[in-house]
């Protein structure tokens, strides 16, 4: 076997040779004093793009969900999110051991929280039950298989929560800007902070960021200092995300219609799975199949690399080194795919 389709996560994206470039003649200065003015500009554009007073460039996804759960948390309160989300099940417990919260959790396989299911347990205060501090949302959802929230959900869940923080893990934001059209900025309304990644289908080599009011986010500084989040010259980084925000947004579309057709293909291989290809509308394609593991270990004997996000959930994710030619060749190992997994 010579060729390998890598569909295991966007974040093994490489930075574009635009990218590499202005990495290379980056001006930068110490993050630490305020004077890097590569991460300064980044971090006012990123500002601008989702509309929040002031943005902060932070090392990874999970840096910017763990300040944000210790700014608008203190321990022992309770933060309501879906059981799904990355906060919750692929931090390796961070929320407990950085600020000793605990997760009321409800389902969201749908990629949505039921207004209803977050007003209950905000509601169960009044039965001598643990303090609400914030609710938590992704979008797109990943486990769910990146389906985007409708602005208008996001709204009406912000509508029910008079006075509760509202958290939006946006790692993926942007693709669901560019599946509905909504604009980051309108998305972001509704949240009091809101993190989005760099370095996942926008393809910069490292980084995230987080946004919110001032206050807020003069806490979160102490708190990127606490975790050991202040860099350097991280203008080299913030280089590459600048190009990220500029050229790399629209062109998610591409990645979109690629795992659209995967689903589609998905779906015929394995029709014991149930999996609905049109609810695959970003990049990333999930479903159930009682053989997870040994379909992913098949796939990979063929070429095609996946991975498993639940014990019987394949995940598919396309991103910018995904080409048409990739997605045919996908094509093909699937088609005697289902017949050799039966
Ligand atoms: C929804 C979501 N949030 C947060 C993260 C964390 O991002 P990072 O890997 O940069 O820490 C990820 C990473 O895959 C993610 O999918």
């Amino acid at each position: 076997m010579t060729r390998l389709v890598d569909l295991r996560s966007d974040t093994v994206t490489q930075p574009t040779p635009a990218m590499r470039e202005a990495m290379a003649s980056a001006k930068v200065g110490d993050v630490g004093y305020d004077e890097d003015p590569s991460v300064n500009e980044l971090e006012q554009r990123f500002a601008a793009m989702v509309a929040k007073p002031k943005a902060i460039f932070v090392p990874s996804g999970v840096m910017a969900n763990q300040i944000a759960v210790r700014v608008l948390t203190r321990p022992g309160d309770v933060i309501i999110a879906g059981r799904d989300q990355h906060v919750v099940s692929f931090e390796m417990g961070a929320s407990a051991r950085n600020s000793a919260v605990q997760f009321a959790l409800v389902d969201d396989r749908a990629g949505v929280l039921r207004t209803s299911d977050v007003t209950d347990i905000i509601d169960a205060e009044q039965d001598h039950q643990p303090h609400v501090a914030m609710v938590a949302i992704e979008n797109t959802h990943m486990v769910s298989g990146g389906i985007p929230w409708e602005l208008e959900d996001v709204r009406s869940l912000r509508r029910s929560l008079t006075g509760l923080a509202l958290y939006l893990d946006g790692a993926r934001l942007f693709n669901a800007v560019v599946a509905t059209g909504t604009t980051a900025a309108e998305y972001c309304d509704s949240a009091t902070m809101v993190m989005a990644c760099l370095s996942k289908g926008l393809c910069a080599p490292v980084g995230s960021m987080l946004a919110g009011p001032e206050d807020l986010m003069a806490a979160a500084l102490i708190e990127r200092k606490r975790l050991g989040g202040t860099m350097r010259q991280a203008g080299f980084l913030a280089a590459a995300g600048l190009v990220a925000l500029e050229t790399m947004v629209e062109r998610l579309g591409e990645d979109h219609a690629r795992a659209r057709a995967m689903a589609e293909m998905v779906a015929v291989a394995f029709p014991e799975s149930g999996y609905d290809p049109t609810s695959c509308r970003t990049n990333i394609v999930a479903f159930e199949h009682p053989q997870a593991r040994k379909v992913v270990a098949d796939l990979a004997e063929k070429g095609v690399l996946a991975g498993t996000v639940a014990p019987r959930r394949v995940r598919l994710v396309t991103h910018a080194g995904v080409s048409d030619d990739d997605v045919t060749f996908v094509a093909d190992v699937l088609k005697d795919f289902g017949v050799s997994s039966a």
